[in-house]
């Protein structure tokens, strides 16, 4: 999982206290990457400064999943580091934030002697206080989860310049049988559309190319009236210049007009996140997903239809209690039929207090990395199969930056959400650029600039077409 650091401030208030420096480390998925930039807006209007180099910090904060085990495992593995961090210098504070600080609570502190401070994802407005205190030697817990706090008033402290997430929902209600969020995170509750709105005519001033709109199911927001399709068509028309991304959806919120919106307008990004978690029916009943493999099947139909050349991606979960070969099988199947552009794979980890907690964990460690790297095998020819038929094709995409292999190429990311190679002359993060695609793997398209106005991108999609009635 990727590690996200705040770096130094470039805007510091003073602050007549003192000016601690702070380094954030963050786990887990995007509503966490968001909600370490809102804890950076809290900790900033204090008077607290940030800092990259953790032998720096006064205060060591990791904002943690709890999603899988393994994601647990990885941050008890970072507190040895921390432990010796605190032994050079006495007086460091360590703080757990996060979904796994609200999963263990009382257990994280008293447990592990290195944590000082646990903060659950509603609590962060106490940072400031609590830092404060434990600073006097008093730990310091806050783990209540709210149905109210949605930080709408606070500024996020973004360090990238190009692109911004912007969590609009907090929490869920769906109640998945394998999913942690429910406890972790707490019920759902939406900004206000007004509130969201300003936020993204606020980015587009200051130059902002791109905002992704976040939610554990962001489809599923609701202000009043106003449903999810009302708020993308708002936050579209602030600048037509500005990209909009959204994650990630439930199939069950994913209305016609929601499609229709994304149909019509140009800016909102062609690319839609749609986990199905298994090809199965009698596995998606034990998981408590709502709908069925056909729902799913005519939902993805009816997007395809509405917007061509859309690419979808997808989550799966193998190994879930009592999955069989069978199950396994028909999961490979749907492959086949959707023909994802992506998909994200996890074997399964139970989780306490959810309903399938209480069910027999069956498939053994072995079965279910085989199984995964079968969906991972076969998505990867299919993602491959799909990138071929682009080589050739002229592609219109948003610049980030340098390549993570060479400084003398950039990558940058189509609508549809695929990341372009290119050779770098002129070109600067945040930069609409056209692109010829040469060659592709199963990840990456490589290519080379075309000229400097815009192009109409049409992707040969018809490998979708017909597949599903
Ligand atoms: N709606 C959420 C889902 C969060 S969890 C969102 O914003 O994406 C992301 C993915 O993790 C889920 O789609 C699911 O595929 C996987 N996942 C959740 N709980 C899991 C568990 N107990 N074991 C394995 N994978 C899990
Ligand atoms: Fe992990 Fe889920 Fe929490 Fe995100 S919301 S950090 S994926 S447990
Ligand atoms: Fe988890 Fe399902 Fe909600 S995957 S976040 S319970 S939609």
């Amino acid at each position: 999982m990727d590690k996200f650091e705040l770096p130094q401030s470039g805007h510091i208030v003073s602050y007549p206290v003192m000016l601690k420096q702070v380094y954030i480390e963050t786990y887990g998925c995007q509503m966490n990457m968001a909600d370490s930039e809102v804890v950076g807006g809290i900790l900033n209007e204090a008077g607290y400064r940030f800092t990259n180099d953790i032998s720096n910090a006064d205060v060591i904060l990791v904002n943690t999943c709890a999603v899988r085990d393994n994601a647990e495992q990885r941050i008890y593995g970072r507190l040895g580091l921390f432990s010796r961090q605190k032994k050079e210098r006495p007086g460091l504070l360590v703080g757990l934030l996060g979904c796994m600080a609200e999963r263990l609570r009382f257990k994280l502190v008293e447990e592990e002697r290195v944590v000082d401070l646990v903060v659950g994802p509603d609590e962060y407005r106490k940072l400031p206080s609590l830092i404060q205190q434990a600073s006097g030697g008093e730990k310091g817990i806050a783990v209540k989860l709210s149905r109210v706090e949605n930080y709408e008033d606070v500024l996020p402290l973004r360090t990238d310049g190009v692109s911004a997430w912007l969590s609009v929902m907090r929490g869920c209600d769906k109640f998945c049988s394998f999913c942690v969020v429910p406890f972790t995170r707490g019920r759902e509750r939406s900004r206000s559309l007004t509130s969201v709105v300003n936020e993204v005519a606020l980015l587009a001033d200051k130059g902002f190319k791109e905002v992704t709109l976040l939610g554990q199911n962001v489809n599923s927001y609701q202000d009043g009236e106003f449903h999810f399709s009302d708020l993308m068509q708002r936050v579209a028309a602030v600048d037509r210049t500005m990209r909009i991304r959204f994650t990630t959806s439930h199939p069950q919120d994913m209305s016609d007009r929601l499609i229709e919106t994304i149909a019509t307008n140009v800016n909102i990004c062609k690319y839609i996140h749609l986990p199905i978690q298994s090809g199965s029916d009698r596995i998606l009943g034990l998981m408590n997903r709502t709908y069925t493999v056909e729902h799913y099947l005519h939902l993805v139909a009816k997007i395809r239809a509405a917007i061509p050349g859309v690419s979808l991606s997808t989550d799966f979960i193998s190994g879930f209690p009592s999955e069989m070969e069978d199950d396994h099988r028909m999961t490979m199947t749907l492959m086949n039929e959707v023909l994802y552009d992506g998909a994200y794979t996890f074997k399964y980890s139970p989780r306490e207090n959810t309903k399938a907690w209480e069910m027999a964990d069956g498939v053994s460690e072995d079965e279910k990395g085989r199984r995964v790297m079968e969906i991972t095998d076969l998505q990867h020819s299919i993602s491959l199969a799909l990138n071929r038929r682009m080589i050739g094709t002229a592609e219109r995409i948003l610049v980030e930056g340098p390549s993570k292999k060479s400084t003398a190429e950039f990558t940058g990311r189509t609508g549809a959400n695929k990341t372009v190679v290119f050779p770098q002359r002129d070109e600067r993060a945040g930069d609409y650029i056209n692109v010829r695609v040469n060659r592709v793997n199963s990840a990456t398209l490589f290519g080379e600039r075309i000229g400097a106005t815009h192009v109409q991108t049409h992707v040969n999609h018809k490998i979708h077409e017909g597949v599903v009635s």
